[in-house]
């Protein structure tokens, strides 16, 4: 029996009963489990080969769910919530002693988000528990975007793919929590900087660019690609690399100076929302290309621009050492 679907029941039962269930959302598909169920939530661990010092988002469907499962939302975290909820949100809030430490891994906050997807809403409206979900993709590999992404990579390891179509935000959600007092965004995402500055005023970035954080998450080199990924100006590129095949990714409208180049436009309409949400599944679709190397430029730093430059940055991290 295929593994893919839309049965919101046979999901809700596979994860009462512990088991891993895919979950389409805006951002991107989430590898989801029981969140108050620790053997559940290793399992997703394993199913990744994701580290255990880093912690995932819980997901529910309500702002009331939301509360029994944090001690508090300060006020500006509250307009946020109640702004863009469901939505490309994530706040971390102080945990209650309920969430396992092995979702939060040993954090005092807990990550939460509403997703903003019919059927995931639907899902998380008939479970009594929270559903832990990173992104439903192999550790440091591209997130999955459409559930034939999770399907090829995580398959064998999922129980069942709750088929919601293709992603419609396309960036993984924006991660804002409180420090002292100040609004701080951790995760540039789905939700623009001044989306954000637009309900609460000025937010501090703490956009960790390290390769080893002190705090969790943000690894420099991630999202990449198996293929090495090279960003500069487009044409400079193409002529260092004369003699390769090369996949393109290009913002708006580009000619390439070679036949055997394969050119794949985020938005020809330099549109940044169009862009975010082909740019995830156009780095797979050159990855399994028969190119030898993807090369791209980045985006204007503006509006979502900034959330597509973090991820082509981190996917293109490790890239110079493979050619
Ligand atoms: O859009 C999204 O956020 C998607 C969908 C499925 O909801 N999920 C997602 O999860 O991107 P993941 O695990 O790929 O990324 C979660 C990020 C990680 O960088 C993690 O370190 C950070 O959130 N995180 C989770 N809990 C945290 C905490 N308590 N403190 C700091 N960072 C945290
Ligand atoms: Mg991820």
């Amino acid at each position: 029996m295929s593994k893919t679907g839309t049965d919101i029941l046979k999901a809700a039962e596979i994860l009462h009963g512990g088991g891993l269930v895919a979950i389409p959302t805006e951002t991107v598909y989430g590898l989801g489990a029981n969140a108050l169920d620790p053997i559940a939530v290793a399992k997703i661990f394993e199913a990744k080969k994701r580290p255990h010092f880093d912690p995932l988002i819980i997901h529910a469907n309500s702002l009331e769910k939301v509360l029994l499962y944090v001690e508090t939302i300060p006020d500006p975290l509250l307009k946020l919530a109640k702004t863009f909820w469901p939505g490309p949100l994530t706040l971390l809030l102080p945990k209650k002693n309920m969430i396992p430490d092995i979702v939060t891994s040993g954090l005092e906050t807990v990550a939460v988000r509403i997703p903003k997807h019919s059927l995931t809403l639907e899902l998380l409206s008939q479970l009594d528990f929270p559903v832990a979900a990173p992104s439903a993709n192999p550790f440091g590999y591209i997130s999955p975007t459409q559930a034939d992404h999770v399907n090829k990579q995580l398959g064998l390891e999922v129980d069942y793919i709750l088929d919601g179509g293709s992603c419609e935000v396309g960036l993984e959600s924006s991660i804002v929590g409180m420090e002292d007092g100040k609004i701080c965004l951790y995760r540039l995402g789905g939700l623009s900087i001044a989306d954000i500055e637009a309900v609460v005023g000025p937010v501090e970035l703490k956009i960790n660019q390290s390769s080893n954080p002190k705090a969790p998450g943000q690894l420099k080199s991630h999202y990449a690609p198996r293929k090495p990924l090279l960003i500069g100006e487009l044409k400079e590129l193409e002529n260092r690399f004369l003699t390769k095949k090369l996949g393109i990714i290009s913002f708006g409208s580009y000619h390439a100076q070679l036949p055997s180049s394969t050119v794949k436009f985020l938005s020809l309409n330099r549109d940044y929302r169009e862009a975010a949400s082909h740019l995830f599944s156009t780095l797979r679709e050159l990855d399994e290309s028969n190119c030898d190397l993807i090369i791209c430029s980045l985006l204007p730093e503006e509006h979502l621009g900034l959330a597509i430059n973090d991820r082509l940055r981190r996917a293109a991290a490790d890239s110079e050492g493979l050619i």
